[in-house]
């Protein structure tokens, strides 16, 4: 008998360039444990249906079992000819069973059985990517908590802007990456939808019970068209969408931290161990984990559009262009993770330069937006504040000084109230970067109630 799983049909053996150019066991294999534990739930419920006798389905647990510790071991001799993982179990099954073996594959397709494999493995992914990102948001918490009260620039066009404390600045890393969290979970939901029974696209003859296989496995459903099952990669389209986001926040952090730890900037005291050195320049310290950081964001984009273009023409059901599904999701996935996993001790060993950040901060007019802010407070009309104050930051730049450096008159004089030097004294008094900072009331502002008030929550969340 072939080893094929479909040799009766054929003649002849394959083209050893066909088996080679068709095969998917090189990267399919991660999946042998998701395999291994379908099968088992496939197997209980041939013999719950009488389709098998319960003695067989006992005997093929029980050898799925043994073959999996095999795998696990490396023992397992992969070959090309038998194609892809669901082939060398199955095969290695028969090896141990003969004709028990060849039962399991009743009421069931390979076109199921890889979309539900793949299914458990993206839960088991997503669960991992989950703690992963807690670790890192963890991090970023406990820089929030040790450089509290330490108030640095906020940026909008990378030009300063306003005092933000950095407090603040850390957690809102924190709520992308709760984001990206919630993501996963939404798109978890979706993969939670069992396959297995849609067989190879219209269903069987045979009274499978589908419900039974849904319930060992831990899906939330089972899907209701077997056409659309063999077909369907949305939950990868979208779980690969998620880890492009989670890769693309992690690409800007690590713009900025680059930018940061540079010596125009020189806001950040970035671990040696996570740094590395120049072959020909002795003095560089050089953000490389950053840098890749960066970099592999295009990987994992680049798989996104990979899979929208593998699945874009495709008509119903099964196509084998769906074999190339796997790679992009698993390298986007090890990709991700891998930037998570040193992501989360970079940030908890990185220490802001306190003394650096505080000898500049009250350069930039970060103070200005507050000012006029105040004057509105005051009754001047929004866009008579913009305009005063402007001309007031135009005029400190002619000085070259700053806001706070101006005489009172001038205040008053811009306001329009020449004489009046009580209004700018009182305004002055809310000029620099630490009164401008104390002035911030809106809910989720920089204000330090404010940002005391979101350090608690997210500790309380993470547990931190
Ligand atoms: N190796 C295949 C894949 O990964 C398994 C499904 C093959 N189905 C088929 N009808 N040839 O997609």
């Amino acid at each position: 008998m072939s080893q094929k799983t479909w040799g009766g049909r054929f003649e002849g053996g394959t083209d050893a360039q066909v088996e080679k150019f068709t095969e998917s066991i090189t990267f399919d294999r991660r999946l042998f444990r998701h395999d291994i534990r379908a099968s088992r739930a496939h197997a209980a419920m041939l013999a719950e249906v009488g389709l098998i006798a319960a003695a067989e389905a006992d005997a093929i647990r029980a050898a799925l079992d043994e073959i999996g510790t095999e795998i696990e071991a490396g023992k397992m001799e992969f070959s090309i000819s038998l194609e892809d993982i669901h082939t060398h179990i199955e095969r290695a099954l028969i090896a141990r069973l003969g004709d028990v073996g060849r039962k399991l594959h009743t009421g069931r397709s390979r076109n199921d059985q890889v979309v539900t494999d793949v299914k458990l493995w993206v839960r088991d992914a997503i669960d991992d990517l989950d703690g992963l990102l807690v670790e890192l948001q963890r991090s970023f918490v406990a820089s929030a908590e040790r450089e509290a009260g330490v108030v640095i620039p906020g940026y909008t066009h990378l030009q300063r802007a306003q005092p933000v404390l950095a407090a603040h600045y850390f957690l809102a890393y924190v709520e992308k990456f709760q984001r990206d969290r919630e993501r996963l979970a939404d798109c978890r939901k979706r993969a939670n939808v069992l396959p297995l029974g849609a067989a190879a696209l219209a269903g069987s003859s045979l009274p499978i019970d589908r419900e039974s296989v849904r319930s060992a496995l831990g899906f939330d459903s089972v899907a209701r068209n077997s056409l659309d099952v063999s077909s369907d990669r949305d939950f990868l389209l979208e779980f690969v969408f998620a880890l492009s986001l989670i890769a693309t926040h992690l690409s800007g952090w690590a713009e900025e931290w680059v930018i940061w730890s540079t010596t125009e900037f020189n806001f950040l005291d970035l671990p040696d161990a996570f740094c590395t050195g120049s072959s020909i320049m002795p003095h560089k310290k050089n953000p490389d984990v950053l840098e890749l950081t960066r970099g592999k964001t295009g990987r994992v984009i680049g798989a996104l559009q990979g899979l929208f273009v593998l699945v874009k023409g495709l008509p119903l059901a099964y196509n084998r262009d769906l074999q190339e599904d796997k790679q992009a999701v698993f390298d986007a996935y090890d990709t991700v993770s891998g930037c998570l996993a040193v992501a989360a001790p970079l940030v908890a060993q990185t220490k802001l330069r306190r003394d650096v950040i505080a000898s500049r901060i009250e350069d930039g007019f970060l103070d200005a937006t507050t000012l006029m802010e105040g004057l509105i407070a005051r009754g001047v009309p929004m866009r008579s504040a913009h305009e005063v104050v402007g001309k007031l930051v135009r005029l400190c730049e002619q000085r070259k000084c700053r806001l706070a450096d101006l005489p009172d008159a001038e205040f008053a004089t811009a306001l329009g109230e020449p004489g009046a030097s009580a209004t700018g004294a009182a305004i002055k008094q809310s000029l620099g970067v630490a009164n401008a900072l104390a002035a911030f009331k809106s809910y989720g502002s920089t204000a330090p109630t404010e940002v005391a008030k979101q350090l608690a929550d997210w500790k309380t969340k993470l547990g931190v």
